[in-house]
């Protein structure tokens, strides 16, 4: 059996809504990475799936991880992962959130201001920092830009100032955009990162790594017109590759790569065992009449995001049935929990009963953590998970 045919069959045995991972596909995921970019450091991007046996089996793999708050340190931590392949890659920190990163024994900072650099000089002496370039976020499906990073002449002064704080300028940081559909962001983030690493070698300033972030993108989404998402993984892998040769030779020292993939490690190996809530049709104020598909599963409990893509919808005991075109909505009362305007209806099958099973594929990544506690009373899904044919294990 081949690993969609084991998180079928675990999908099938599930008689109540939850989420599973599957932990072998998660495995050959990081190792298909490993082949396509062998000088690379994975540090996973936490933020994407914090589930305790997703971490260690990364971990067990060779993984470090990317960490943005104590507490995500904390569960590096307990993944046994030495800590020096943990490193603290949010920009966004107080003095407090320091001290205990500090404490907890990290050394290598993310920073992107001169405000930031202080505060790591005057609670992580000596630690390491690597400067986060901007990015537009052009042609990724979130492009994170605007919130994090500066320009380049803002990180010459940003890694001068760690200098002569007595920090470590270590290295340079980019993130081309979350689901990142395009070669041309990395060539421009490559290009970005060797006029910055040029100019801070013209300044005595050499640096020993190089953070190319998350964007990698999962292949099993589709768009909002409901069309796969086909990323040019060939086309991105060969510019990586090329770009890290081109920042070889502009670097005046040896270069290690980092890279903190989040969503192309988990998003295709972890999918949803839901149900149909209910489907109806109502006559809208334009008076045409429209069908709604209400799961049990929505934006605040495990889709968060439906704002910008579909997800493959699986309706396991309607296989060969007659289909109406639907929106697509979660349980709650709110009516942000539904794809929006700018999506297309969405196939179902007209005869769909209150609470017969739907399998939401692809929803790995963004899932547990992009979750409410508990919005209108519908709780986070419990998960579960599964190592190739080895049986589902309930955890919660
Ligand atoms: C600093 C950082 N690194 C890595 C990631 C992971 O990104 P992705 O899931 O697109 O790989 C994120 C996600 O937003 C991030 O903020």
């Amino acid at each position: 059996m081949d690993e969609n045919t084991h998180m079928r069959a675990a999908l099938a045995a599930a008689s109540e809504d939850q989420i599973i991972f599957d932990l072998a596909g998660i495995e050959g995921q990081y190792e298909s990475l490993m082949r396509e970019l062998p000088d690379i450091s994975v540090r996973f991007a936490m933020k994407s799936c914090p589930v305790d046996e997703v971490l260690a089996s990364l971990a067990k793999k060779g993984a470090g991880f990317d960490a943005a708050s104590p507490n995500e340190i904390a569960q590096a931590i307990r993944t046994g992962v030495p800590i020096g392949k943990i490193h603290y890659g949010n920009t966004i920190k107080s003095d407090q959130n320091i001290i205990d990163a500090h404490r907890l024994g990290v050394r290598d900072f993310a920073t992107d201001s001169r405000e930031d650099v202080a505060a790591i000089a005057a609670h992580a002496a000596g630690a390491r920092v690597f400067c986060r370039l901007a990015t537009t976020g052009d042609g990724a499906l979130w492009g994170l830009s605007q919130k994090f990073g500066c320009s380049g002449t803002d990180a010459v002064l940003v890694m001068e100032a760690a200098r002569a704080a007595g920090l470590k300028p270590s290295g340079l940081s980019v993130h081309v955009g979350s689901q990142q559909m395009t070669a041309d962001a990395w060539q421009n983030a490559f290009e970005r990162l060797a006029d910055v690493l040029a100019a801070l070698n013209q300044r005595g300033i050499f640096l020993d790594h190089i953070n190319l972030g998350g964007g990698l993108p999962a292949l099993g989404y589709l768009d909002r017109r409901s069309r796969p998402l086909e990323p040019p993984m060939d086309k991105i892998f060969a510019v990586i590759r090329e770009g890290m040769q081109q920042l070889r030779e502009v670097s005046g020292s040896h270069l290690d790569f980092i890279m903190e993939p989040g969503r192309y490690l988990v998003a295709d190996h972890g999918a949803i065992r839901a149900h149909v809530s209910r489907l109806s049709s109502r006559q809208q104020l334009n008076d045409e009449r429209q069908y709604w598909l209400y799961l049990s599963c929505g934006k605040f409990n495990g889709l968060y995001e439906m704002d910008e893509l579909q997800y493959k919808l699986v309706f396991p005991s309607h296989l060969d049935a007659e289909y109406v075109p639907a929106v697509v909505a979660g349980p709650t009362c709110d009516s942000d929990d539904a794809y929006a305007y700018g999506h297309n209806l969405v196939q179902v099958p007209k005869a769909v009963a209150s609470g017969d099973p739907v399998w939401i594929l692809s929803t790995g990544a963004y899932a547990t953590s992009y979750t409410t506690q508990g919005f209108n009373g519908f709780s986070p899904l419990p998960y579960t998970w599964i190592h190739g044919d080895i049986c589902m294990k309930g955890l919660e």
